[in-house]
């Protein structure tokens, strides 16, 4: 089939090339034309695993193409995608200009009837303004041609975006006509094999589909957190009650690790458009305002126990932390809403020094920081840890989860670890010798 994509962001550019790597010929459109140009020669603007050998040899093949050219593009498709950005406004209500700029863009160059497929995040009745936008660009040409727009809203996960996108769990399709659903469902008969991930459903329907899906992991970590730091009050140890209530598998063992809060391009910003699409409607959403309330205190929660390690913010002027993982999670070099961006600042505001290592996040590390005389971007772990007092882990990375903790006492003068993810074993790094602080784990009081 021929497919053109709008947007090589995570999103578009997955999907595109997953979909040139099971035969179709498809065309990635961006109006970035140093991205367009970078693919051009072969480098993927992201790190995600996998990619960047199936955008080679799709290229190579001829089936898999970038520009810049929005007619040509266009023109030529019979299915569109749009996966270009949603991010928040100052509200936090998703800004859809990208979204109804490209829509535009569509009804001044329609050539063939074509099906249009909303990937990206958007509020539920953003299917009617994108069909109202390709309607009136149409209607200025003085053409008619026909064309539906459906929700096909992606759940994909940074870090394995491609193997969700060839193995997807479901395949949320929204739309009004049984031709449009039986379009889609031949182009994705390749990723549903072997038994029907296909779930179809009113537009609406589908576009909210996504926003609940966000809203209800980003649920279970907040509500995660929430018992960790009553854990850590009483004394109990959220590390038991997570294998004791994961058990249930009314509740699952998935996504309910406590942590230094959930950051990233979906969650924050999802939950919160999900909030304001609630309030302007008239429907207060007190659940999805306390998730984010949650989120928002847990990511200052690591600072707070350094300040009560030290007795006080004003201990820490002077001290040296290393700070291992940067990304917003393990596997990509996304730093968007990290938690480490927050602990940063505070340990900055403070007049403390960081030493800072991630796997990948270096060069983004060094976009959002710049240079400064505080934060040591470090070439190793190790290297982190060279004259640090004490060390933070920020995102769990496989590398950082079994250092020898015997050398760690040796290296860190304070001999204390901030484990902002529950990786470590609280009685091996005691034995060794550190302070261990983890989340809702009931030790810090000891470890004091
Ligand atoms: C998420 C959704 O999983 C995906 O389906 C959707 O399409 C986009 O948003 P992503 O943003 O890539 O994907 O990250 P995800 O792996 O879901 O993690 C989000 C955040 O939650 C991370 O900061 C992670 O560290 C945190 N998290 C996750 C926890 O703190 N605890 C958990 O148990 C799980």
């Amino acid at each position: 089939m021929h497919v053109s994509i709008f947007g090589t962001g995570y999103v578009g550019l997955v999907t595109g090339a997953c979909l040139a790597e099971v035969g179709n010929d498809v065309v990635c459109v961006d109006i970035d034309s140093d991205k367009i140009d970078a693919l051009n020669h072969g480098r993927v603007p992201i790190y995600e695993p996998g990619l960047t050998p199936i955008v080679a040899s799709n290229r190579e093949a001829g089936r898999l193409h970038f520009t810049t050219d929005a007619a040509e593009a266009v023109a030529r498709a019979e299915i569109i995608f749009i996966a270009v950005g949603t991010p928040p406004d100052e509200d936090g209500s998703a800004d859809l200009q990208y979204v109804l700029a490209v829509a535009d863009t569509i009804g001044r160059h329609l050539q063939r009837p074509a099906v249009i497929v909303d990937k990206s995040t958007v509020p539920v009745g953003t299917a009617d303004r994108v069909r109202a936008a390709i309607a009136s660009a149409l209607a200025e040409r003085g053409v008619q041609i026909a064309f539906e727009v459906v929700a096909n809203p992606e759940f994909l996960k940074e870090g394995a975006a491609v193997e969700d996108c060839m193995r997807p769990d479901r395949i949320v399709i929204g739309a009004s006509s049984d031709d449009a659903v039986e379009r889609l469902r031949r182009l994705y008969a390749p990723f549903n094999r072997s038994h029907d991930r296909i779930v179809t459903m009113d537009v609406r329907s589908a576009e909210l589909t996504k926003y609940a899906a966000n809203a209800m992991l980003a649920t279970k970590i907040s509500f995660m957190n929430e018992i960790a730091n009553i854990a850590e009050k009483v004394g109990a140890d959220v590390e038991s009650v997570r294998q004791g209530i994961g058990s249930d598998p009314r509740i699952g063992r998935h996504f309910i690790y406590p942590g230094a809060g959930y950051g990233g391009s979906c969650f924050p910003k999802d939950v919160q458009a999900l909030a304001r699409t609630a309030l302007h409607h008239g429907h207060t959403p007190v659940l999805l305002q306390a998730v984010e309330a949650v989120n928002e205190r847990q990511k200052s929660h690591l600072f707070d126990l350094l300040v009560q390690h030290y007795c006080g913010i004003d201990t820490l002027r002077g001290k040296t932390f290393a700070v291992w993982g940067l990304a917003f999670k393990p596997d990509t070099d996304d730093m968007r809403e990290a938690p480490s961006r927050r602990l940063l600042q505070q340990l900055q505001d403070a007049g403390a020094r960081v030493r800072a290592y991630d796997p990948e996040a270096m060069d983004e590390m060094r976009r959002v920081f710049g240079e400064r005389d505080d934060l040591l971007l470090c070439d190793s772990a190790e290297h982190a840890l060279q004259g640090a007092d004490a060390l933070v882990l920020v995102t769990e990375w496989k590398q950082f989860r079994s250092p020898d903790f015997a050398a760690l006492r040796d290296v860190l003068a304070d001999a204390a670890i901030f484990d902002g993810r529950n990786v470590y074993a609280p009685e091996m790094v005691e034995e060794a010798g550190l302070a261990y602080y983890g989340i809702g784990r009931g030790r810090s009081v000891l470890a004091g």
